[in-house]
């Protein structure tokens, strides 16, 4: 099958299309591929470790918790181990940010890029054999390439992303990017250890019936999606929460639907992390089609102050976002 608009036949191999692509790069010198060629090796390692969670002794939590003050589990630190590693031998990150770590981790190098990871999203879901993902951000750094890195390289907008992307280990583990010319997603083949092209252009629908919210939370809720809740109730919707943002994210850009994690009474400012989950996933939306929101301002052009900072998220389908939106 060969797709007219990008000239690929399903089933590329992901070095291959990350080659044949390079030069849409917007900085085609060769080191973003080699990064994306970095993170995808690091899901390789974590889908194995995932894998084999329930066998050896991966389950669990370290019964310590991490900079956010959750409660973190075995898999959250080899997971960010891993993606670290990767991308410290690779050469081309100068900074990696985590969800995991408190401060900017500087790798003194010439790296000319800032990578921002939540290395294992969706930890509840571990011990449960239920899926789990990785959540990616890549920006070019700022100030000039060998010295320290500073606050104006790793607290950029969203805006300013050059690739961003995730990993699903779901029933199968995908790995799906963006480098602003739309959104492609790969399927990992274990028994050949290659991610190969399956879902190219990948488009959200506009309109969806799906939404996805802890709605047990929901007399905490602002009254603008309290309204909202009602509008899906009265309107024939149906509610899918897996409890992994990258999950439902995924399901909701394949059939059309909208997550939300509003602000609530445990999490005034909202659960989630722009830097390390909203931007990128608002990055791939807006790229297939869809958008992204805190309520009142869209998620891609906040500016950021804090290295871990929570925002609202209303994420998917453009209708069902500007329908929430109208209610703020
Ligand atoms: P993480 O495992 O990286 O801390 O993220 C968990 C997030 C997100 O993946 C998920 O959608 C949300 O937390 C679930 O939160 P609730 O249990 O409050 O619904
Ligand atoms: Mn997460
Ligand atoms: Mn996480």
């Amino acid at each position: 099958m060969e797709d007219s608009r990008i000239g690929l036949p399903i089933g590329i191999a992901l070095d291959r299309f990350i080659k044949r692509f390079q030069d849409d790069f917007p900085y085609a010198t060769g080191e973003l591929s080699q990064l994306l060629r970095d993170i995808a090796l690091a899901g390789k390692v974590v889908n194995r470790e995932v894998n084999k969670a329930g066998l050896v002794n991966i389950s669990g939590s370290m019964g310590i918790d991490n900079i956010q003050g959750e409660d973190q589990q075995k898999l959250d630190v080899l997971a960010n181990i891993r993606f670290i590693r990767a991308l410290t031998k690779g050469g081309e990150a100068a900074a990696i940010i985590s969800e995991e770590d408190e401060s900017v981790i500087d790798l003194h190098n010439n790296g000319k890029y800032i990578i921002a990871i939540d290395p294992l999203d969706g930890s509840s879901n571990i011990d449960v054999n239920v899926s789990i993902g990785t959540i990616f951000s890549i920006y070019r750094r700022r100030s000039s390439v060998g010295s320290p890195v500073k606050e104006e390289d790793v607290l950029q907008p969203g805006t300013s992303q050059v690739a961003a992307g995730y990993l699903l280990y779901g029933s199968s583990t995908m790995l799906v990017y963006t480098t602003g010319k739309g959104v492609n997603g790969f399927t990992y083949d274990p028994t050949l250890g290659e991610y190969f092209l399956s879902h190219q252009d990948m488009r959200i629908p506009d309109e969806g019936k799906i939404y996805s919210v802890n709605e047990a939370a929901s007399l905490g809720f602002p009254d603008p999606v309290k309204k909202y809740l009602n509008y899906c109730h009265e309107n024939a919707h149906t509610s899918r929460y897996i409890g992994a943002l990258v999950a439902d994210f995924h399901r909701n850009l394949l059939k059309g639907g909208i997550y939300m994690y509003p602000s609530t009474t445990r999490y005034p400012k909202g659960k989630l992390r722009l830097m390390y989950e909203c931007n990128a996933l608002a990055f791939v939306v807006e790229q297939a089609g869809g958008k992204a929101s805190s309520g009142d301002s869209r998620i891609l052009e906040i500016a950021p102050n804090n290295l871990h900072q929570r925002c609202p998220l209303f994420i998917g389908s453009k209708a069902m976002v500007d329908k929430l939106e109208s209610y703020f």
